[in-house]
């Protein structure tokens, strides 16, 4: 744990400068714009610890696996969203001196992610080990308007010297992965050129032949007045630069202003991106960084108008929530349906910026009810425009006539991963797919949605589980053999529940949604049924068969859904009684070990309880958690989420609330020390979760939007935005009340502790708590 970040509402602060912790500040103090993204790397030179990182959504490379031994069915690479050209370098000399923290005396260090309006803002006092003082002030951004750009204003003042200070503003292409399995390059070059005040560097990615070039140009004053200083352009293998000096006095400041861009082969043609490039960055010069930072302020203003969750009372959680949101919001726009969302997003190389089913799961349930729909469809049109490949992939384990099965970890729609016990076992996440098209069509009434895409999807789902069960003679049930549920920790299992739960409930929503198609738009049911050779009756009854009679295992004596056959045959021991020494067990214990013992890697029987809570009273869910939760280590950081919805909906406050902190400041205070590697960012949608879900009961039942809040005892209150079928809404709990505002201009009714609430357009209403 550390607890350097200074406690602000609307901003991530570094007091002094923590050398030691540089790679987790570089992930906390990362920026994107959905487009591209970088760690918080600092644009001087730095011959410090530090993870270099900069992204270009979708730029990826396969890189080739390591794998013991090769099974039938592997995929033969793992895509990487690679690491790209360093855009944001400025080095500077003071008479010939180079500025570096790592060599300087650091005499003031602040550094600040500006959440409210979208910028990364560092100030420094160092001196040289000359003796020279400067005081630099350095502001950067990636514009979400101008979404191809970024832009920096870097001062330096002369403290206590006259001389000459030497900028050489440099984009470099020369870059690894450090997360390379066979220490490769993964960039060639195409063109470098560096004119007067600006330079480019287009490179081409090895194997997969994506064009990305990045552009610079720049602007420079002293004491507010513009220098056309002398400049010279120089070129090296995949880097461009240009140097120029001015002379200052002591008291003098210079400010310098780099433009930049990244435009790639997959929205431009390839021939013509240098012409892009210059395009881009001289429309952004033209710009210039005060309205470039102004519209930047502007935009943010407006996504944080339907995302905030403000909390009164506790400054900790207020910040730990909106610097999930504030990610969520950098990583992805929803203006690009080839784009998803990587568990580590734009800040770092972790999981390869690739698709998991996170996205489904947890960062769903934020987008729709905070971004305009048609977010969340780009995510859903994502995996449409995968199917074929998911048909591919099912046909390759032996599947056929249409089943998909989806990849574990995917980029372009091949799988990615390759664990047998992942890759082919850990099938559950199709289930997710399926159920995103749900979450999203119950938020939105877009059912429209279903014959255009969705039923396809489902289609291909559907006939997956059909193959993958099989009858049991033995138990005169359908069985679901050698899975891998949530729970990582426990491979290979027959009948994980959760996953035959999820499969069950996806026969019964495919079944409804071919209904619905047929019944409201025949012309594309039979295109539908022609195009998937679909045998109506037949089809349809085998999954009503299935469904009737799939095995789910339960114990009559505990009363609980058993996770999977066999476990209560481990022994048995709660977390409490595990000595922390062994914790995490991922590190401290051999995989055998974790396999054979009872410990749960993340919500598995909770995480279905939690999403199809409809089906359980709550006396069942309530066994289910008491038995589960006391098991759980939570190594996965998805797993507190899930259970602090259900300690909330049981009315365990006080475990719910520390749940809730866990999630919330997971990588604010490197709670599980992996924080160096990245951010965590699907699972900041599970904080959002928490909130909304957890503290705020929100639940859709039988369509209607219905609400149970609680206060955890430290906040006075806090409120959320939900956007509904429709509606705007704003919910505030207080201590004593809940006050419900439609922001829209339909009146809108929800159910607030059970009871009706119906709010005109553009009124309040509110309720005793
Ligand atoms: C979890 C998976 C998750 C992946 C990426 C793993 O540790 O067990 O459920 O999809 O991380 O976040």
């Amino acid at each position: 744990m550390k607890d350097y970040i200074q406690y602000n509402d609307w901003s991530i602060v570094e007091e002094g400068f923590h050398a030691e912790d540089n790679r987790i500040s570089e992930s906390i103090f990362s920026i994107g714009n959905g487009r591209m993204g970088g760690r918080g790397n600092f644009e001087e030179t730095y011959t410090g610890d530090s993870m270099l990182g900069n992204y270009v959504a979708g730029v990826y490379y396969p890189d080739k696996t390591r794998v013991g031994w090769w099974k039938n069915g592997y995929p033969e690479y793992f895509a990487k969203v690679l690491n790209a050209t360093n855009w944001i370098g400025i080095g500077v000399k003071i008479e010939g001196e180079e500025l570096d923290l790592h060599t300087a005396k650091v005499l003031e260090f602040r550094r600040e992610l500006n959440m409210q309006k979208g910028y990364l803002h560092r100030t420094f006092k160092a001196e040289l080990p000359s003796g020279k003082v400067v005081s630099v002030d350095a502001k950067r951004f990636l514009s979400i308007v101008d979404d191809e750009c970024g832009a920096i204003r870097y001062s330096v003042k002369a403290e206590n010297f006259s001389g000459k200070i030497e900028f050489r503003p440099f984009i470099d292409g020369d870059i690894a992965n450090e997360d390379s399995n066979y220490d490769e390059k993964f960039w060639n070059e195409v063109a470098v050129a560096a004119g007067d005040d600006e330079a480019y560097v287009v490179l081409e990615t090895k194997k997969t032949f994506f064009h990305v070039a990045t552009g610079m140009k720049w602007a420079v004053s002293l004491n507010g007045t513009p220098q056309s200083p002398s400049a010279e352009g120089k070129t090296k293998e995949k880097y461009a630069e240009n140097i120029f000096s001015l002379d200052v006095t002591e008291g003098d400041e210079v400010v310098f202003d780099k433009f930049a861009c990244n435009v790639s082969s997959e929205n431009h043609k390839k021939e013509d991106l240098l012409e892009w490039a210059k395009t881009h960055v001289g429309k952004a010069f033209d710009k210039g960084f005060e309205k470039m930072l102004a519209e930047q302020a502007e935009a943010w203003a407006e996504k944080w108008e339907w995302s905030d969750i403000s909390i009164d009372g506790d400054v900790a959680a207020q910040q730990g929530i909106r610097f999930n949101i504030f990610q969520l919001n950098q990583t992805y726009t929803g203006r690009d349906d080839r784009l998803n969302i990587g568990p580590k997003g734009f800040t770092g190389e972790k999981y390869g910026g690739v698709t998991y089913w996170d996205t489904e799961a947890y960062c769903v349930p934020f987008y729709l009810c905070t971004a305009d729909p048609e977010v969340t469809r780009k995510l859903l049109v994502y995996r449409y425009k995968h199917l074929e490949k998911a048909i591919e992939n099912a046909e390759k384990l032996g599947f056929e006539n249409g089943a998909a099965l989806y990849p574990m970890v995917t980029i372009n729609g091949e799988e990615c991963h390759n664990e047998w016990e992942i890759t082919f076992e850990e099938i559950h996440r199709n289930g997710a797919i399926a159920y995103a098209i749900y979450n999203y069509i119950r938020h939105t009434e877009d059912k429209a949605y279903l014959a255009e895409y969705g039923l396809e999807v489902l289609l291909g789902i559907t006939r997956f589980w059909t193959q993958r069960v099989n009858w049991s003679e033995n138990l005169n049930k359908y069985v679901m053999l050698g899975v891998t549920g949530p729970n990582e920790f426990d491979n290979n299992v027959d009948n994980n529940w959760y996953t035959s739960y999820i499969a069950m409930w996806c026969l019964k929503y495919t079944a409804e949604s071919l209904e619905w198609v047929k019944e409201n738009n025949p012309a594309r049911f039979d295109e539908i049924v022609a195009k998937t050779n679909l045998d109506v009756k037949g089809e349809t009854e085998k999954w009503a068969h299935i469904r009737e009679n799939m095995y789910l295992g339960y114990d009559e004596e505990r009363g609980i859904f058993l996770q999977a056959d066999g476990f209560l045959n481990k022994e048995q021991i709660l977390v409490k009684d595990l000595d922390p020494k062994f914790l995490p067990i991922v590190h401290n214990w051999s995989w055998d070990r974790i396999l054979r013992s009872n410990f749960i890697k993340q919500a598995d029987v909770l995480q279905g309880i939690y999403m199809f809570e409809e089906d359980f009273d709550l006396e069942t869910v309530k066994r289910n958690y008491d038995f589960y939760e006391p098991r759980t280590v939570h190594e996965s950081s998805l797993s507190p989420c899930v259970h602090n919805i259900i300690a909330a909906l049981i009315g365990d406050e006080e475990r719910a609330y520390s749940f809730y902190l866990r999630t919330s400041r997971l990588d604010l205070d490197d709670y599980n020390e992996d924080t160096k590697d990245g951010l965590h960012i699907t699972s900041m949608a599970g904080t959002w979760m928490s909130v909304v879900e957890g503290f705020g009961g929100k639940r859709i039942v039988d369509g209607e939007l219905v609400f149970k809040p609680m206060l955890p005892s430290n906040w006075t209150s806090y409120s959320f935005k939900i956007q509904f079928k429709g509606s705007l809404l704003r919910l505030s709990v207080f201590a004593d009340k809940v006050e419900l505002e439609n922001l829209s201009d339909k009146e809108t009714t929800v159910k607030i502790y059970g009871e009706e609430v119906t709010v005109p357009a553009q009124s309040k209403s509110e309720v005793k708590r």
